[in-house]
This record gives C-alpha cells, sequence and structure tokens, in this order.
C-alpha cells in the first residue's frame, strides 16, 4: 500500500517513513524542504538500502500534487507538512494560516477527486493549552490557542472532523506531545535549520559545542524542581503510533470516520530532569543557566494515552534516557 508522506523529509516525517517501509508500506516524501535537508533522503536510503521516490513539491500546488496521486498509485497520506515554530507564528500569522491550512485542504481536496479516503492529521497537544487536569485525555476542552501555530492546528482539527462529517474520508488526528530523540542508527534526526526552537537540540548543541549553554526558561513554576513538566516521547514511537493509525483506519468499514488520539508516553519529566537525564548518558555536564520564563510556556502537560493504547494496540516503548541517547548519537555524527 503506498502511503504519501507529506512533510516527509522533516524530523517526524522521517522517521515515520522508516516505520512505514519496515511495516510494509510504500512511502512516497512530499516535501518542499523548506525547512527540511535534502541529505534525509540519503540517510533513508542507507537505513532502508533503497531509494524512497521524494517529490519536491509545495503542498497547495493542486496540479502537481494531484500528478503525484496517479503516478504513484496513492492510497493513504500521512501530512506532516506544515510549519512549526511557535515564535514565528506570531510573528508572520498569515504565512502559517496560508502554509498550514492552505496545504491541508489542497490535500484533501485531492483525496476527494482521487477517491483516496484515509488521512493521518499530525495535531499537537498545543491545542489543549494550560490543561485543568493532569494527565490529559482527549475529552479535555480545547482552549484557546497560545500561539498561531497551535491556532492552525486547532483548525486544521475542525477543517477535518467537518469534511470527514460530509465526503467520503476517513480520518484520524494524532496529538503528539513532544517529540525528541532519534532513528539508532545515527542517520536522522532532528535537523533544526538554524536557532532551534526545541529543548534538546539546544541540549545536544550545547553538549557538542556548537552552543554555549543552556538557559532555563524559567525555574519559578509551581512543579517539585520549579521547571516546566512535559511528556518527552521517542520520535520512533511517534512514528510507530502513524503505523497503528493507518492499520487501524483500515478497518473502519464506514466511508466517513474521524477520532482523536494523544500519542504521549503517559509520563511528565521537568526541564532540569531531562538536563540530568543527559547527562547521565552522555557522561558529560550541561552548562546551563536560569534565564527568564518564554512567554506562552504553559507549565505543564503530559499525556493519558490510554485510548490510543485499547484503540490503537500502541504504546510508547523507550525511555527519555533512549531517546537522549539517541538524539545525542545523532548530534555527534552531525559535525
Ligand atoms: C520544552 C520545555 C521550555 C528550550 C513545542 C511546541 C509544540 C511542539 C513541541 C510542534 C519548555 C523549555 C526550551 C530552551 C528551555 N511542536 N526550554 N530552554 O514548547 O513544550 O512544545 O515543541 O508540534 O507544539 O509548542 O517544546 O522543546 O520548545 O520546550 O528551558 O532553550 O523546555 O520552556 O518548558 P514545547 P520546547
Amino acid at each position: 500500500m503506498k502511503i504519501l508522506v507529506t512533510g516527509g523529509a522533516g524530523f517526524i516525517g522521517s522517521h515515520t517513513v522508516v516505520s512505514l517501509e519496515e511495516a510494509g508500506y510504500e512511502a512516497v516524501i512530499l516535501d518542499d524542504f523548506s525547512n527540511s535537508d535534502k541529505s534525509v533522503i540519503g540517510g533513508l536510503q542507507k537505513i532502508l538500502n533503497k531509494t524512497v521516490p521524494s517529490y519536491a513539491i509545495d503542498c497547495r500546488n493542486y496540479a502537481e500534487v494531484r500528478k503525484v496521486f496517479r503516478e504513484e498509485n496513492i492510497e493513504g497520506v500521512i501530512h506532516f507538512a506544515a510549519s512549526k515554530a511557535v515564535g514565528e507564528s506570531m510573528e508572520q500569522p498569515l504565512l502559517y494560516y496560508q502554509n498550514n491550512l492552505g496545504s491541508l485542504m489542497t490535500i484533501i481536496d485531492v483525496m476527494l477527486a482521487e477517491g483516496i479516503s484515509n488521512l493521518i492529521f499530525s495535531s499537537s497537544c498545543t491545542v489543549y493549552g494550560e490543561v485543568d487536569e493532569l494527565p490529559v485525555t482527549e475529552n479535555a476542552p480545547v482552549k484557546p490557542a497560545a500561539s498561531v501555530y497551535g491556532n492552525t492546528k486547532q483548525i486544521g482539527e475542525e477543517i477535518i472532523r467537518d469534511t470527514t462529517a460530509a465526503q467520503p474520508i476517513k480520518a484520524i488526528s494524532l496529538r503528539y506531545f513532544n517529540p525528541v530523540g532519534a532513528h539508532p542508527s545515527g542517520l536522522i534526526g532532528e535537523l533544526p535549520i538554524g536557532k532551534p526552537n526545541n529543548l534538546v537540540p539546544f541540549v545536544t548543541q550545547t553538549a557538542i559545542g556548537k552552543r554555549a549553554k543552556v538557559t532555563v526558561f524559567g525555574n519559578d513554576y509551581p512543579t517539585p524542581d520549579g521547571t516546566c513538566i512535559r511528556d518527552y516521547i521517542h520520535v520512533m514511537d511517534l512514528a510507530e503510533a502513524h503505523v497503528a493509525a493507518l492499520k487501524y483506519l483500515a478497518k473502519q468499514s464506514e466511508d466517513k470516520f474521524y477520532d482523536v488520539f494523544n500519542i504521549g508516553t503517559g509520563n511528565g519529566n521537568s526541564v532540569l530532569e531531562l538536563i540530568h537525564s543527559f547527562e547521565k548518558v552522555s557522561r558529560k555536564p550541561l552548562t546551563f543557566e536560569t534565564g527568564p520564563r518564554r512567554e506562552g510556556d504553559i507549565t505543564a502537560v503530559w499525556a493519558d494515552a490510554s485510548k490510543a493504547n485499547k484503540e490503537l494496540g500502541w504504546k510508547a516503548k523507550r525511555t527519555l534516557d533512549e531517546a537522549l541517547e539517541d538524539a545525542w548519537r545523532w548530534e555527534q555524527q552531525l559535525v
């Protein structure tokens, strides 16, 4: 079964391509390479010992996207392609709404035109905002987004919810928590272009000497050690969740279907716990200092992933230590 992976040269997309191929699917990458590097295709070639077909196309280009569907005989879509920098989204809202929502709507348009019905959407726990109850379940209220990026995920889910109510599309939104780590081969990983937004690339770039220090954004939060808590999930566990979701979709007999699943480990770790875990697995002391809180950060969030465990038969298997070991191996081979 051929699966179109939009944003397939990105961090989560490329790792999902590996899991798809290992599960017997054939992946086809569609990526505009605006925030990913063509070297990822080479990394995938080494891991999979095959060349994954990839098309450098903007998802909003209906004619080009439709051509790929036809040429490759696509039977399902995993839609990752989106701009995802929270800070940048606040500076350039229109760019985010045009890209993230325009891409999604074009993909769905082409699916309907081609009679393809299986869609997995890359959503985010960011839709929950500052949660009232932890761990957070899929029934938790979706709160007003704290960023334009988060809002594009919320609106994306609504577009899919409303489309699947009216037209023959079967879809699942996967709400990711914090993806970290890299493929254990060290051949693909998180490749932030320019200054990283996320914590783990900052940690590994500091450890390798590319950055002078990690700044902990606030240690006066109402948490045991004062730093924010997140659910850090190994990117390979996250990748495998997409395969489980595709298999689950294939079992749905009705022609219209929609559901949402949290994809997290169910464990929360603080920034300081992550830093100390990294120092342990890398055996390298890390230079860090405490700075002011970052605008828009929430205190704590971690998943109740029991719905995915039960219905998708998926559960995170890898630990934070393993994720940091894999992230460190990736960083070391990057130099
Ligand atoms: C994690 C924690 C920071 C950097 C974001 C998006 C979310 C998803 C994952 C795409 C926070 C702290 C960070 C640093 C720090 N992205 N931190 N120093 O903000 O939880 O989630 O990435 O889907 O939508 O919002 O991840 O890695 O940026 O931060 O102290 O240099 O690390 O304050 O508590 P976040 P993050």
